[in-house]
């Protein structure tokens, strides 16, 4: 079993990938909290996989919040990719403690850099950079592959430092992830495709343009990256620091 999120596609391609490799059925994490689906059977000793991105060198909200509810029957090996830009800080062991008092064996959490989407802070890479990071994406995800067919012989750990600083930059996420400067320039098409990809519905469809609903969201992005007119902008922010979305979602 696979449990998924992904904004831009980065790791659902991971997701996917392990999929082809190794086989079981991919839970998209989102696609469960809104169903309330948080039981889950598994056999002893089954491979449970976690395929999610870093938000400041954390887990993203949505993954905290169906760890915390999840139930897994069973007694599972159980591993994490955590996707990012460059570096996954402390979330290796956010992830570990997310898992104390549950039933399973953390076995390995593994970090796989691919192409940064946090445009609010740094601008989306070129293409020919993105193809070259996804390249070099793809061998360390083989050698991932190749661990977890060799009983997870190596795990990334962070040492204890970063994860202190980890925990910070978790509540600094969780004190700035808000929809306020979140809007829809002219371009907008109304295609309610950001309506529809929002994994937290924290926007609503009012009279053809988005308005984003509640004082807080995931910060994921997914909006600003996959709206086909490019139209949606936070603050002044993104205005110049393109979009990205993986080539899975071409
Ligand atoms: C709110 C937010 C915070 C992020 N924080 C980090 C970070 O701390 N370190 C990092 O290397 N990348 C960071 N990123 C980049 C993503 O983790 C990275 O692009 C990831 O592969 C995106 O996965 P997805 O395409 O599956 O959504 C952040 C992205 C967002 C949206
Ligand atoms: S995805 Fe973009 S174009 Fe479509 S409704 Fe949202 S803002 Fe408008
Ligand atoms: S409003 Fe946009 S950034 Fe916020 S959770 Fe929804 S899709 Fe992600």
């Amino acid at each position: 079993m696979i449990f998924n999120f992904s904004a831009t596609g980065n790791s659902k391609y991971v997701a996917e990938k392990l999929q082809e490799a190794l086989g079981g059925e991919i839970v998209k994490i989102d696609d469960a909290l809104r169903r309330k689906e948080y039981t889950y059977k598994v056999e002893d000793g089954e491979k449970v996989f976690f395929v999610f991105p870093v938000y400041f060198f954390s887990m993203p909200t949505v993954v905290e919040e169906f760890i915390e509810k999840l139930q897994l029957d069973g007694s599972p090996e159980i591993c994490a990719v955590i996707t990012c830009g460059s570096s996954i800080g402390g979330a290796d062991r956010l992830f570990k403690k997310a898992f104390k008092n549950k039933t399973g064996e953390i076995k390995a959490v593994y970090k796989l850099p691919m192409v940064d989407n946090y445009i609010l802070m740094f601008k989306a890479p070129l293409k020919e950079e993105q193809v070259m990071k996804l390249r070099r994406a793809d061998k360390v995800l083989e050698n991932i592959i190749d661990n977890i067919n060799y009983n997870f012989r190596v795990s990334y750990e962070s040492n204890i430092f970063i994860y202190l600083a980890s925990i910070l930059t978790n509540k600094i996420y969780k004190a700035t992830n808000k929809t306020k400067k979140f809007y829809a320039t002219d371009k907008c098409i109304s295609c309610g495709l950001c309506q529809f990809h929002c994994p937290v519905a924290a926007i609503k469809m009012e009279d053809g343009k988005p308005k984003w609903t509640g004082e807080r969201c995931a910060h994921c992005l997914a909006c600003i990256h996959r709206c086909p007119a490019e139209a949606i902008e936070y603050g002044k922010a993104t205005a110049k620091r393109g979009r990205y979305v993986n080539p899975i979602f071409k």
